[in-house]
């Protein structure tokens, strides 16, 4: 586990709205390992989320570079950003983001029409995934038939039908109960250990950051210390 999967360098995000500017991240240099596990920790409004959305090209960063298994983000313009978003990241949020009128099975397989697998492919693989999460009984299910914590591992499921070579999860577990966070991030934890899956995670909670090989600590738009867990 030593190959770089994201390095950024020098990254800065500044915000304008009106004539407000927010310095939301100040040059933010990091490197993250394949198959490398890692939180991102800080206080409210120090650029947590605004990093993850950089790096994942969500957002337009303001300067800097960002390189994803030797492509450059930078470069790229929204239309191949969108494509490759959907080819290789997945993506794990604390609302959960699930289309409410679609079944678990075709929220979990929408990232692999969106980049143009063919409808049956792309079932059988949404079902794969539905399974290796627990959920295979549950795809014709609709979010609202399911508990927080099925939700969460649906959004699991599609993070990971596309293979990604990332998952990007922004505070996963910030809207369950501890009971139920346990479990999904114990399903989270399972992945990076038996199928060196590499993610990164924002989270407020120091228990789930320490399940992590490496947490970041970040304050005011800059990493402020890193600490090896695992
Ligand atoms: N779309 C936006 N427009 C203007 N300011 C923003 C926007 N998103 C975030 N910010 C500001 O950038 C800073 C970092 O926000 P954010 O990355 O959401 O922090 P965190 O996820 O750590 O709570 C905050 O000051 C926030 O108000
Ligand atoms: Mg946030």
């Amino acid at each position: 586990m030593n190959t770089s999967i994201v390095q950024a360098k020098n990254l800065e995000m500044t915000y304008r709205s009106g004539n407000v500017e927010t310095h939301a991240l100040k040059g933010i240099n990091i490197d993250i390992l394949k198959g490398e596990m890692v939180a991102v920790m800080g206080p409210s409004g120090c650029g947590k989320t605004t990093l993850l959305n950089c790096l994942s090209g969500i957002d337009q960063a303001t300067s800097g570079e960002i390189n994803i298994e030797g492509k450059n983000l930078i470069e790229m313009n929204d239309n191949q950003k969108t494509k490759y978003r959907a080819q290789h990241m997945g993506f794990i949020f604390q609302t959960f983001n699930l289309l409410p009128v679609l079944t678990s099975i075709e929220n979990v397989e929408l990232p692999l029409l969106v980049s143009g697998t063919d409808t049956k492919t792309a079932r059988n693989k949404a079902q794969k995934s539905l399974e290796s999460v627990g959920l295979g009984e549950y795809g014709h299910h609709k979010p609202a038939q399911l508990s927080g914590g099925q939700r969460q591992r649906v959004t699991v499921a599609r993070s990971l039908v596309n293979e990604p070579y990332i998952v990007w999860a922004d505070e996963p577990t910030g809207a369950l109960d501890s009971e139920t966070a346990n479990g999904v991030m114990s399903l989270m934890t399972d992945l990076n250990k038996k199928q060196g899956l590499t993610i990164l995670l924002v989270t407020h909670n120091r228990e789930v950051a320490e399940l992590s090989n490496r947490i970041i600590n970040m304050k005011d738009g800059v990493i402020s210390s890193e600490e090896k867990i695992r």
